[in-house]
């Protein structure tokens, strides 16, 4: 029996093709993985079993065999390399159409690896979720995935392509991967089961890989003090994978079918128990994944108020404060809307308020985030979270503040200049009324102007306490 240990695809291609040229039958040849090899497991030096001159020689495998082959080689099963050995064998003495055959065992077992790895993929293109770490003054997006098989280097060009000029890094339990936005690196995998919290994430980045990827700053005594199993120990029991994807078998599959790996709407977010609260939806909604906002946000920022609020207020999207805190309204616009609440006897506590978009869209100038608005995809993949918001709501009044909100909710002609603080019947409710984003107010130079607008929000506001009240 001649043994070689193998690392990859490649590898395997390269001593297979010298085995079979060698005419090395698949019964005397035992692969075994680098990753999992027997005690004292050694590789049969090639050179023995093949004459040089031999090797130049040549034979054929049909296409689709490489890519089956290449696939399979990412499966986490010990046996694939010896099972595409044999098949290899089969294709090339004297079964060529072996691969048409979908009932042969050896066929069937390797259409189903191939199979489990796509899927492995697709479900790694869909929730592999970024966190922000400051390095060096540059944002690092780290994320930890773990991944059913070794696929890191088959989906790590992906995410190369599409947050290309972002510097990130994936950590998984088998092995690693970095962009630096030229190049990808491999590196050591995490040697734990259990995935990080998202803070969790941050202080073991900080800790230890943000050193790896900085030569200059290695402190070796350091990262032997801060490795230890204390990150680790105390962590959950189930993974955040596990638990997304035991909470939503049906949404999973629905994405697996679509071919980007991005899922386009948030209903595929959505929990799977029929009586959903406004709070399991705001949990549900912290794993949205959407569209593309949630990878440069920091958090998702769902609406906030009793499910028993009369009036459900929506903006547009959190802004920059929205964003660190979590909450709807706290920045400077936040402010505005206190005070025309205040001004027209609405106790906010009392009110549902949300917005169009959960996520944070901006652009960096330097340390800056400067609030971009949403396109029209975002804010279409965004509203099945506001119409499941409305639809637990008991509310009988609908504002929406601003534009984008109100051409998402009742009509995409709205014109916020002509039909404000006009009641109009949208398909959420019979009493929604379109009023100026405290924002609008704030950008407005002209302190007079200002002050009008501020008094049309007011009036608006009381308008809809009035209607609220009466019905
Ligand atoms: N602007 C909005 O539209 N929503 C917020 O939550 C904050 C600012
Ligand atoms: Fe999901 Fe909305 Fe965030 Fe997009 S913006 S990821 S749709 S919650």
């Amino acid at each position: 029996m001649h043994q070689f240990v193998v690392k990859d695809f490649e590898q395997w291609r390269v001593t297979a093709r010298q085995l079979r040229v060698a005419e090395v039958p698949p019964d005397e040849v035992q692969f075994l993985s680098e990753h999992e090899p027997g005690l004292f497991a050694t590789s049969t030096p090639l050179t023995e079993l093949i004459p040089a001159a031999e090797v130049a020689a040549d034979f054929r495998v049909p296409k689709e065999f490489l890519q089956l082959a290449t696939d399979v080689g990412y499966h986490r099963d010990a046996h694939r390399w010896e099972l595409l050995y044999r098949v290899l064998w089969r294709l090339t003495t004297n079964e060529p159409k072996l691969l048409q055959l979908a009932t042969d065992d050896d066929v069937q077992r390797l259409l189903m690896m191939q199979k489990a790895v796509s899927r492995d993929a697709h479900k790694m293109k869909a929730f592999v979720r970024f966190r922000e770490v400051i390095q060096d003054d540059q944002p690092h997006f780290v994320a930890w995935h773990r991944p059913d098989h070794r696929i890191v280097r088959k989906v790590a060009p992906f995410f190369s392509r599409r947050f290309k000029a972002m510097h990130w890094t994936i950590l998984t339990p088998d092995e690693s991967v970095s962009w630096d936005q030229h190049q990808l690196n491999y590196f050591d995998g995490v040697d734990r089961s259990a995935a990080p919290t998202s803070d969790q994430l941050e202080e073991l980045w900080r800790t230890y890989y943000a050193n790896i990827f900085n030569p200059a700053r290695i402190k070796i005594k350091a990262m032997k003090a801060e490795m230890p199993v204390r990150h680790w120990a105390t962590l959950p029991e189930a993974s955040i994978i596990d638990d997304i994807l035991q909470a939503a078998p049906q949404r999973v599959q629905a994405m697996l079918q679509r071919s980007e790996g991005f899922a386009t709407s948030a209903r595929d977010f959505f929990p799977t128990s029929p009586a959903t609260s406004l709070i399991a939806l705001a949990e549900a909604a912290q794993r949205c994944r959407a569209c593309d906002l949630c990878c440069h946000a920091t958090q998702v920022v769902f609406g906030q108020g009793p499910q028993s609020a009369r009036i459900v207020i929506v903006g547009e999207q959190p802004g920059d404060q929205e964003d660190l805190v979590g909450a709807p309204f706290v920045g400077p616009a936040g402010q505005v809307l206190d005070q025309a609440l205040a001004s027209a006897g609405l106790d906010r506590n009392e009110l549902y308020i949300t917005n169009a978009v959960k996520h944070f869209k901006f652009e960096q100038t330097g340390t800056r985030r400067l609030h971009k608005r949403p396109d029209a995809r975002e804010i279409r993949a965004c509203r099945p979270w506001f119409e499941e918001e409305w639809s637990q709501s008991q509310a009988a009044v609908l504002i929406c503040l601003g534009a984008t909100a109100a051409t998402a909710l009742i009509a995409p002609g709205f014109r916020l200049q002509q039909q404000r603080g006009l009641w109009v019947t949208s398909k959420f409710c019979k009493h929604t009324l379109a009023t100026w984003h405290p924002s609008s107010i704030l950008r407005l130079q002209d302190e007079k102007h200002r002050a009008a607008r501020f008094e049309e929000l007011v009036m608006d506001l009381r308008c809809a306490r009035a209607t609220a009240s009466s019905i």
